[in-house]
């Protein structure tokens, strides 16, 4: 009994000096840092425990060691500087077009077909073909305007949408974002796969680029197969552009793959540089392939252009499929008129 009685008096002996030594490092602790895995702290007294430091970390239970930092300076500055430089070159990238083609569009107004309808057509683009174009291109579309919102919208949606609409928008937008990278990326091995064959540089596109495509004056129409040397760096910035937007994005969505913060980071910056570039591009062949040249549209939309604008555009093709099958529209049946 009498062990039992003094065990007892030295555990709690031990007991009450601890909480006494607890009792008052406990206090010194706290003031001279925050603990920010027990305490709850506003950003400021994390900031002013940095007292000079370079991050404060917490603890956290996933493998994922990034995940541990709090603050880290650098970051801030990185985002500013990051989001700077890609808003800058996207205002530049919209602007620029719309300001470019613009003074085109004055100088040289719609290009038309010279010779005049012919009323015969002749198959451009097979189903698949369309397909390939319409799947990248309408996943581009969304991307760009979604990533457009998430560059820009802060500070030129958000002031005349209000907070509740666009909250909403960008909720949304967010989750296409995230979602309709992979139609995209389908979209562009596709069109890789039925493309890449017609657009390998040959002779022919010196002479065109010499001639300056003859976009720039009417009446001049320098010969090109399938696709022209303007079309061919279009194709190349698509493929070239896209992929490395696929590759970045992919390495955002799921950071754990990515390495280390910087070159996380790097894949940002990659991404957002990209994008502006190629949207700048883009727009520009949106505007050919649709209200600045005449019949140019129908190559995606129905697949059949008229055989003038063929000739006209692209003599060397329609060269090699009158050729090929002995008829105008290269599909073994024969051309028709236009209704
Ligand atoms: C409303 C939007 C668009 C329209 C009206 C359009 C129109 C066209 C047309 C008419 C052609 C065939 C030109 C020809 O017969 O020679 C074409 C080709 C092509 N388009 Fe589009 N397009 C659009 C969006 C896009 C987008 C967003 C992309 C890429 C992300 C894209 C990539 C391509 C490529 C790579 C080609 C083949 C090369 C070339 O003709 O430049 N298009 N497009």
């Amino acid at each position: 009994m009498k062990n039992l009685a003094q065990r007892l008096a030295s555990i709690l002996g031990v007991v009450a000096m601890l909480s006494v030594a607890g009792l008052t490092l406990a206090p010194t602790a706290q003031a001279q840092q925050i603990n920010p895995t027990e305490q709850s702290v506003t950003e400021d007294a994390l900031f002013e425990a940095l007292q000079g430091g370079e991050k404060i970390t917490g603890r956290v239970s996933i493998p994922d060691e990034l995940s541990t930092g709090l603050i880290k300076p650098g970051n801030a500055s990185w985002a500013d500087t990051h989001t700077g430089t890609v808003r800058f070159l996207t205002i530049l990238a919209v602007v620029g077009a719309v300001v470019v083609l613009g003074a085109f569009y004055l100088i040289r107004g719609r290009i038309k077909v010279d010779g005049g309808l012919s009323g015969i057509r002749i198959l451009r683009f097979t189903s698949i073909e369309r397909f390939a174009h319409w799947l990248m291109a309408g996943s581009f579309i969304v991307l760009a305007l979604t990533g457009l919102n998430l560059v820009l919208g802060r500070t030129m949606i958000l002031p005349w949408l209000g907070e509740g609409a666009f909250s909403t928008i960008s909720t949304w937008g967010k989750i296409a974002h995230n979602y309709v990278g992979w139609p995209f990326m389908l979209g562009l091995i596709l069109s890789f796969l039925v493309w890449v064959s017609h657009n390998m540089p040959n002779k022919v596109d010196a002479e065109w680029i010499a001639q300056g495509g003859g976009l720039l004056k009417k009446g001049v129409h320098p010969p090109a197969k399938k696709f022209n040397a303007g079309q061919k760096v279009i194709f190349w910035s698509v493929t070239l552009g896209g992929a490395a937007l696929s590759f970045t994005g992919v390495m955002m969505l799921f950071p754990a793959l990515a390495g280390t913060q910087a070159d996380w980071q790097l894949y940002q910056l990659i991404h957002g540089i990209v994008a502006a570039g190629l949207s700048f591009i883009i727009i520009a062949h949106i505007y050919i392939g649709s209200v600045g040249m005449e019949g140019a549209f129908d190559a995606m939309g129905s697949g059949e252009v008229d055989l003038n604008w063929a000739k006209e555009h692209h003599s060397l093709w329609v060269d090699e499929v009158e050729g090929k099958t002995g008829k105008a529209d290269g599909s073994g049946k024969a051309a028709h008129p236009a209704e």
